[in-house]
């Protein structure tokens, strides 16, 4: 009889470590968030986010083949409008010719029916000021004044070929509204991904310059405190109520007992999103050849999946689709 147990017999080859494992991580999991940019005559790559672009009409396409060409699950896409489109109401991201809705109707016809093609249902691409919403009287921005602009964006992403909208504003009220929105409007088919916990978080940075946002100040009267947990429950019990389809966790890695929380509870799909300064952060060290890219991009993405992530978003999507089959 042995003195003590020996958990190492299961780890001692390759065959036997494959056989008892527990987290699969599979390319159909993994979503390609994508940017579409305005005015540009070649893709440009975003310095911060080393390999990502923002993406003219053609490269966005091309990117979509080969991101479904991969096997990963979906599309995410952001839209990036010139500056001097931009203004207080953010109106282009409710017009059918504004850039997302362009980029989202060259999806559909591309890869749509390959694909789950993703909108981001939020103004803060739109806006001159840079918030998620619309600006009150008082300098806040107005929750129920911004539903009204979401559910004029969400009909217009409908329309134009969006199977899931991603609602990322942190509004109150944001999933009910459009969901109300888009049955009235005939698009009761169109599914939505809530963002039902997303924190004000300083890993955001890279995207900001991503989408050429031209936010001054922070978004702490909408996103949540790092610091609190209980409340991302609350956030889910009112998402679910309000119809969402897929509910999401952002960040993920500093949120990993947020996504496990939410996994245990959720009756409907759970994703997480590994968002841009994640992917800088491995990037940058990567690069530096400080850590090894491949090795930690899917001990991230695996993490998040253990951690109780169905689906995870990430700048990584289509190389590590690549590399998982
Ligand atoms: C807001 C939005 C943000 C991201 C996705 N949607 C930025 C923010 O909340 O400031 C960030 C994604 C990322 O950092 O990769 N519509």
């Amino acid at each position: 009889m042995t003195a003590f147990d020996r958990p190492r017999r299961l780890r001692r080859t390759p065959a036997m470590r494959r056989l008892v494992a527990e987290t699969t991580l599979q390319p159909r999991q993994l979503v390609l968030p994508m940017f579409v940019a305005d005015g540009l005559t070649e893709p440009r790559e975003i310095s911060s986010m080393p390999g990502v672009y923002q993406h003219t009409m053609d490269s966005l396409r091309k990117a979509a083949v080969e991101a479904v060409g991969a096997g990963v699950g979906g599309l995410m896409l952001f839209g990036v409008p010139l500056p001097e489109d931009k203004d207080a109401t953010g109106s282009l991201a409710s017009d059918p010719d504004g850039i997302l809705n362009r980029g989202l109707r060259a999806l559909a016809e591309e890869v749509g029916g390959a694909t789950v093609v993703m909108a981001d249902t939020c103004l803060d691409e739109f806006t001159d000021h840079g918030h998620c919403g619309v600006i009150g009287s008082d300098g806040a921005v107005d929750n129920d004044a911004t539903l009204h602009r979401y559910v004029e964006m969400a009909l217009s992403q409908a329309a134009a070929g969006a199977d899931l909208l991603g609602t990322s504003g942190m509004m109150d009220g944001q999933v009910a509204a459009i969901r109300r929105g888009l049955d009235a409007g005939g698009h009761t088919d169109t599914a939505i991904l809530a963002y039902a916990a997303k924190y004000a978080s300083a890993f955001y940075g890279p995207f900001r310059e991503a989408v050429g946002s031209s936010l001054q100040g922070d978004r702490r009267t909408y996103q949540q405190d790092p610091a609190n947990r209980r409340e991302s429950l609350r956030e889910l019990e009112l998402d679910l109520a309000e119809g969402a389809d897929i509910v999401m966790v952002k960040p993920a890695m500093s949120y990993l007992d947020i996504l496990r929380d939410v996994a245990d509870r959720s009756t409907v799909p759970v994703a997480a999103y590994q968002i841009s300064g994640e992917y800088s952060m491995i990037t940058a060290a990567a690069e530096r050849g400080w850590i090894d890219r491949r090795d930690s991009i899917l001990e991230s993405l695996i993490g998040i999946r253990r951690a109780g992530a169905d689906i995870v978003l990430t700048y990584s999507a289509t190389e590590a689709a690549h590399w998982l089959s």
